[in-house]
């Protein structure tokens, strides 16, 4: 049968840049515009096979991921998976300074293995602001069946993406940015692309399509929730219901309970919710901008049902307020008490509290300083110490590889320097095996969050004012959590430490768009002196670009869409399972 012979082929391919032994799963999406109206204004977002958001990665510890991705969109594009790890491995890291865009009409084929990593994460499109038109969706990655989850299994799975959202499109938005001018009050919220419940007649109009969540009295479900918005921070609440934290990108958590949650840009937690009310009616679930002018920014509010099986009625009545509202003073504690369980195994049997961090010599010291949108050369940009980023044509990890000079330099200044911000391509110089020590002082008036890709981080320290060499002895050196993104308040510092063990060339960045896609971003190079072998070669598969658009094969990656392709992924899908089956077989 030809389908099987191709399937081993595939297969075969594979296991030579893998670790043989580890699942694969294959699938296969097609990036497509979808017109839908989530707040009552037809406009185009990015979907996935035609959903938005796109579908769920579900994965498990080690699992192979093999997503071939179709560009039907009519710009390039670039998907990243945020907080996945992809070790060794920053050829599939999907940003400008990884890979070359994957051309508009043309297909490329990511394959990464998600090794030593548990949690709930993200993808997102990485250029040119899409990610404010959609296109992203969740991962989960599931702890292999010999390591305990350190609660009991929840009754259910329950995916939220809450985002800011405009009606105007990426590409208007995108031009705004580029003119300094301020994005401006959101339209809504989102919750899982949905609008708003109609909770207030003069707030939100009629025929607004909403999420409801459909539970079981007495039971608990695990909610991982994400901020994939644009800029705004959001308080995440479930009217009369507790949030017990449990998870956030990666880590358990001391589990603790909260009445509510501040996400901001980029974040994610898991929390277990048990249905414990009497249904009296359905519940409120509430997503409301924080640090801004309440009474004018009340209409963007994601407002989304939690609906009992046997519920009374309608939810009616206010919204459940927050009385520390815009206080970043309780935020800041809020975020200071999310603790690491230092004795639940995570990804691996051992528990996650026996990498003892607080006790390891800090090797390199980075105090990054950013600063609100200034002109340079007549621009608008942002910077860090001073430099905003200039993505070159050719991606910095082809221009090591092909050892072509002068795309970059290795001069990150290690502080704010006494000099006119610049435009530039300066990477951080990361020793191999070191441990570095990052202090985000946010010089600008919003919350910023900073997301480190290629690893996780532990948060030691967060305070309002100027950090100094003294703030070091309130840092957290035992159970400060491990994670990928972290909030920095405006006028405050949050430190961050983090173990240099995976080699590559990995993006640091404001996950807040605007503040990204004006140039708060860097590249942190790691360097394994010595020939590694379980570093991952230049994919087969590379699209050229830039100063090696000569190498790239015309048209070869061009793909035909056809009345074929619902076939092709319905055979994706008998693929998948059949390897599945395959696997029960042999296991
Ligand atoms: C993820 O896949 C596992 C099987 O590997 C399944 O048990 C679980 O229900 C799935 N979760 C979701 C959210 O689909
Ligand atoms: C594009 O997709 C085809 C299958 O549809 C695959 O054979 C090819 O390898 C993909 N191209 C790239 C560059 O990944
Ligand atoms: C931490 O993890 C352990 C081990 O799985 C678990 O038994 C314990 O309940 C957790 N502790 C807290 C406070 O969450
Ligand atoms: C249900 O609970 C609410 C408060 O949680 C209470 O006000 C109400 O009286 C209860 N209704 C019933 C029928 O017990
Ligand atoms: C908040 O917005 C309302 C309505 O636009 C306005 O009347 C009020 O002055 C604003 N308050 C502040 C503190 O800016
Ligand atoms: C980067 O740091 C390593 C030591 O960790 C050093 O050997 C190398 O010369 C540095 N590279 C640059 C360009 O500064
Ligand atoms: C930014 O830095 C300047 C000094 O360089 C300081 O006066 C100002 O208060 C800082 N602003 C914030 C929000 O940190
Ligand atoms: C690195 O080691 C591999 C074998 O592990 C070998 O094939 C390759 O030539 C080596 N490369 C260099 C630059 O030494």
């Amino acid at each position: 049968m030809p389908s099987s012979s191709w399937f081993f082929t595939t297969l075969l391919c594979f296991f030579d840049v893998a670790f043989a032994g580890d699942p694969f799963v294959f699938f296969d999406w097609t990036v497509t515009y979808i017109t839908a109206s989530p707040l009552g204004v037809k406009q185009k977002v990015i979907g996935i096979n035609g959903n938005f958001p796109g579908p769920i990665l579900n994965v498990t510890t080690n699992w192979n991921v093999v997503v071939n991705v179709k560009n039907n969109l009519d710009e390039p594009l670039l998907l990243t998976w945020n907080g996945v790890q992809n070790r060794k491995n920053s050829w599939q890291d999907g940003v400008s300074g990884t890979n070359c865009p994957i051309p508009a009409g043309w297909n490329w084929t990511y394959e990464f293995q998600v090794k030593d990593q548990i949690g709930s994460f993200f993808y997102f499109p990485s250029l040119n602001f899409q990610r404010a038109a959609g296109g992203y969706g969740g991962i989960i990655i599931n702890n292999r069946e010999v390591i305990p989850v350190p609660f009991g299994l929840p009754d259910g799975d329950i995916t939220i993406f809450l985002s800011d959202w405009y009606t105007k499109s990426h590409k208007e938005l995108k031009k705004n940015v580029e003119d300094g001018i301020d994005l401006g009050t959101p339209d809504g919220v989102l919750i899982n692309g949905f609008g708003p419940y109609r909770y207030d007649d003069v707030l939100v109009p009629e025929g607004i399509s909403y999420q409801i969540i459909n539970v079981e009295p007495g039971k608990t479900y695990r909610f991982r929730v994400h901020n994939v918005g644009i800029s705004t921070s959001l308080n995440f609440r479930i009217q009369n219901h507790n949030l017990l934290l449990v998870e956030t990108e990666g880590s358990y958590t001391v589990q603790q309970n909260y009445a509510n949650m501040d996400i901001h840009v980029g974040q994610s937690y898991s929390f277990l919710v048990t249905m414990d009310q009497n249904a009296s009616t359905d519940y409120y679930i509430v997503a409301s901008p924080q640090f801004v002018n309440s009474s004018s920014w009340a209409r963007a509010t994601g407002v989304a049902i939690l609906h009992y099986s046997n519920s009374q009625g309608p939810a009616s009545g206010p919204l459940p307020s927050l009385s520390d509202e815009n206080n970043a003073y309780v935020s800041m504690n809020q975020a200071r008490s999310i603790r690491w369980n230092v004795t639940a195994g995570a990804a691996r049997p051992n528990p996650q509290g026996s990498f003892k961090y607080g006790q390891i010599t800090v090797t390199d010291v980075y105090l990054i300083v950013n600063r609100p949108p200034e002109l340079i050369n007549g621009k608008w940009r942002t910077t860090l110490n001073g430099i905003s980023y200039l993505p070159p044509s050719t991606p910095l990890t082809l221009a090591q590889q092909f050892k072509i000079p002068g795309i970059y330099k290795i001069d990150f200044p290690n502080k704010l320097m006494n000099r006119p911000s610049k435009v530039d391509t300066s990477l951080i110089n990361g020793t191999y095996r070191g441990f570095m020590e990052i202090i985000f002082q946010n010089n600008d008036t919003t919350v910023q969050t900073y997301h480190l890709d290629g690893y996780a981080f532990f948060i030691v320290g967060m305070d309002f004012g100027v950090w100094t060499e003294d703030s070091r002895s309130t840092y957290n050196k035992w159970d400060g959590v491990a994670r990928s993104t972290t909030q920095v308040f405006p006028g405050a510092w949050t430190a961050i430490l983090v173990s240099l063990d995976n080699s590559g060339i990995w993006n640091l960045r404001a996950e807040n768009l605007n503040s990204w896609y004006l140039g708060q971003e860097v590249y942190l190079q790691v360097v394994n002196p010595e020939n590694d072998s379980t570093e991952s070669p230049l994919p087969e598969n590379a699209i050229y670009c830039g100063l090696l658009s000569s190498l790239q094969k015309d048209q070869s990656h061009k793909f035909q869409f056809s009345a074929t392709s619902n076939i092709h992924s319905n055979f994706f899908v008998i693929l998948v399972m059949s390897f599945l089956a395959l696997l029960g077989n042999f296991s």
